[in-house]
């Protein structure tokens, strides 16, 4: 398997996993009100495409300017060439981590991870397996084979791994999967909802605990924290929990 040597290295598993927090506004104002809410709470954010559409490129640098680390999900899925261009340019912005889609295949990855190398490294490429709003009856309906979704997101897995991608997005239920596959991935996890959370248009839903015991190294959460009547004791209330389960596994 190809060793990854440029992209950050994984967050160890004693490690308090960081949450970052779904900024998916439809305007640049609404975002930085909920930033203004979370005060000093709010050090990871995520920007993904109805934001970036919508404020781009300054929008980013100035919050990692302002001294935020930034998952940028552009979820870029295209010919390689076209995805080293788009890496670059999100490489060139400070970000942290940035999605492509592993289904683009191993050269597409590959291009992505050249990108962000060639720009210092110090941004990390995560591969998408396969979306956390997919049920196994959905992924059937779209002419998938008959493996399991633990079996298919391992196999995008093991090719993001040759491809020196960071690490993969997926849920909760297929981190063991993902390890068993391709042990020095990350794996970030979306989908997450505290315990009587609705699940809105998610399908593998786990509970922020529930995600830090089963491995996760980065949690990204919108909805329970945006929508929230108290969006920072929200965002608290799952620190609390990621603190309690990340502790419960290192002791
Ligand atoms: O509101 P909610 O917590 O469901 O938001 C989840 C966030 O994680 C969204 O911003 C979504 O785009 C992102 N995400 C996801 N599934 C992936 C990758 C990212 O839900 N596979």
């Amino acid at each position: 398997m190809m060793q990854n040597d440029h992209a950050p290295r994984p967050v160890p598993s004693a490690c308090v996993p960081p949450v970052y927090v779904a900024l998916d506004f439809p305007t640049a104002r609404q975002a930085c009100e909920l930033a203004a809410r979370l005060g000093d709470q709010g050090t990871h954010y995520k920007v993904g495409l109805q934001l970036f559409l919508e404020a781009g490129r300054p929008f980013v640098e100035e919050l990692v300017n302002s001294g935020k680390d930034v998952f940028l999900d552009l979820k870029l899925h295209d010919i390689p060439n076209t995805v080293y261009g788009a890496a670059a340019a999100a490489a060139g912005m400070g970000v942290r981590l940035l999605t492509v889609h592993a289904q683009g295949g191993g050269s597409m990855v590959q291009a992505a991870v050249a990108a962000a190398s060639a720009q210092g490294g110090g941004i990390g490429v995560l591969a998408v397996t396969m979306l956390t709003s997919l049920s196994d009856a959905d992924v059937r309906s779209l002419g998938f084979d008959e493996r399991t979704m633990s079996e298919r997101v391992a196999l995008l897995a093991s090719f993001a791994a040759q491809a020196g991608a960071h690490g993969v997005v997926c849920s909760a239920f297929e981190i063991a999967a993902v390890r068993a596959a391709a042990a020095g991935l990350a794996t970030l996890v979306p989908g997450i909802r505290p315990v009587g959370g609705a699940a809105a248009d998610q399908a593998r839903v786990a509970t922020p605990a529930d995600a830090v015991s089963r491995g996760a190294d980065y949690l990204v959460v919108g909805r329970p924290i945006t929508q929230a009547a108290d969006p920072a004791q929200a965002l608290a209330n799952i620190r609390g929990e990621v603190f309690r389960a990340a502790g419960a596994i290192s002791g």
